[in-house]
């Protein structure tokens, strides 16, 4: 289906709402960059408060969908494509020299509804699709070539490390096996052999965790994560935030240890004397634990169950 068709509560519903705009505080005058524009929910939400806002996406078509929502508001609403992880090389090549000057950044991570839901992308193991799951198909392996290609110890790590799949060996071991027969083309084709050999466990498919896996591994989350965590503050203007939410234990595990790192003045250590000045100190600590979703929002909204926010606010000196 082409997104530019769908209603935008079709497309993705926001999670975090009330909170990204209670931390985010935009208003005219404002310059605000959202990394994962999406569907644009949040970005809409700042610019009707106000804000100028630089929307970045690394898919074509959340873009257009976006461009086509949020044209009404003119020359306050721009957009680039590009994966977040470049975001200081992206703002530079647009000649903003907005370094040092922005007031918020905002990233949502993981996939739109959208994108899950498209048959085609190749996110779901509950609709037949090819194996892509890329978020920029201009770019980088498929799920597909991952499956074909790689070797069983790589398979291994990737569901254990990305998807805490127990089973993780054995599942490797067997698709190795079978794709010397048959190489695996579709969506089905993969969720369908696991449940041949995988229980089923409580109200989850077999395949949910290798499947989260494979487009960790595919879109490399943990790494433009981390490489987003540590340019942001470049970007940032004293007093200025960075907002992330993201959606499991990984991520979530990675911004709460980098924002505590980089919030603390000293740092010490067993083998020191007396603790010393943190060189990684640039930020305050704004969200001391996760912020999740209200009851309501989760009835309303069954995918902002597992959405965590956490802000951090650059240091003043
Ligand atoms: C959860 S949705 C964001 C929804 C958005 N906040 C809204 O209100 O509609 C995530 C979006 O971020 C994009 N995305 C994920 N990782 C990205 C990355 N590393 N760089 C750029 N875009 C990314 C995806 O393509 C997707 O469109």
């Amino acid at each position: 289906m082409n997104p530019d068709q769908l209603l935008t509560q079709d497309y993705h519903i926001p999670v975090l709402m009330e909170e990204v705009l209670a931390y985010m505080e935009p208003s005219e005058g404002k310059y605000i960059i959202d990394g994962t524009l999406g569907g644009g929910g949040h970005t809409e939400a700042m610019l009707k408060a106000g804000a100028t806002v630089l929307g970045i996406d690394q898919d074509d078509q959340a873009l257009s969908y976006a461009a086509e929502r949020l044209v009404g508001f003119g020359d306050r609403f721009s957009s680039q494509k590009g994966n977040f992880s470049q975001m200081p090389e992206l703002v530079q090549s647009l000649g903003y020299g907005c370094e040092g000057k922005v007031d918020g950044i905002l990233v949502d991570i993981g996939v739109s509804s959208w994108q899950l839901d498209e048959a085609e992308r190749g996110f779901s193991f509950g609709k037949d699709g090819p194996l892509d799951m890329r978020m920029d198909q201009s770019d980088g392996q498929t799920a597909a070539d991952l499956i074909n290609g790689a070797a069983e110890e790589e398979l291994r790590t990737i569901f254990w490390e990305y998807g805490e799949e127990k089973s993780g060996r054995k599942i490797a071991a067997r698709i190795v096996e079978r794709r010397q027969e048959k190489e695996f083309v579709t969506t089905l084709d993969l969720a369908d052999f696991i449940s041949t050999f995988i229980p089923r466990g409580g109200k989850s498919h077999p395949a949910t965790r290798v499947f989260q896996a494979l487009r960790i591994a595919v879109n490399d989350e943990l790494g433009v994560l981390r490489a987003l965590l540590e340019s942001a503050a470049g970007l940032l203007k004293p007093g200025g935030r960075l907002l992330v939410i993201t959606f499991h234990s990984l991520e979530d595990r990675m911004v709460k240890q980098f924002f505590k790192h980089a919030s603390q003045t000293h740092i010490d250590r067993k083998e020191w004397p007396e603790p010393r000045p943190n060189p990684d100190y640039e930020y305050k600590l704004i969200t001391r634990k996760a912020v999740a979703a209200s009851k309501e929002e989760i009835q309303t909204n069954k995918r902002s169950r597992s959405a965590k926010l956490r802000v951090v606010e650059k240091n003043l000196n």
